[in-house]
């Protein structure tokens, strides 16, 4: 049986640790799933497909979401760190490098 998701052995993992492990999974296959889409539509000819495919990836953000939001509430510093990061204008990277440095 594959569990690729952990990188330790699971029977020495607690149970938050493993489902924290199938929550970083779960927002990689969210991720990876936006991006599909994103190519899919991008060599779709057909309208139609090209609407339905469109109605998906916006299903896949709001998984993306969840899933994200799950782990920001099991690690706080997470979620202090990106409170820096995101829905801001300007410097991307002065952003992550002053959020680095505050987040305790
Ligand atoms: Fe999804």
């Amino acid at each position: 049986m594959g569990f690729d998701q952990y990188h330790e052995p699971p029977n020495e993992l607690p149970e938050e640790t493993r489902t924290f492990a199938r929550m970083i999974l779960s927002v990689i296959e969210e991720a990876q799933a936006i991006d599909w889409y994103e190519q899919r539509m991008a060599v779709e000819k057909d309208n139609q497909a090209k609407a339905i495919m469109k109605d998906a990836q916006k299903e896949e953000f709001k998984h993306f979401g969840m899933d994200l939001e799950f782990l920001l509430r099991k690690k706080p510093v997470w979620r202090e760190i990106l409170q820096g990061i995101l829905f801001k204008d300007g410097n991307i990277v002065q952003h992550g490098d002053h959020a680095e440095e505050e987040a305790d």
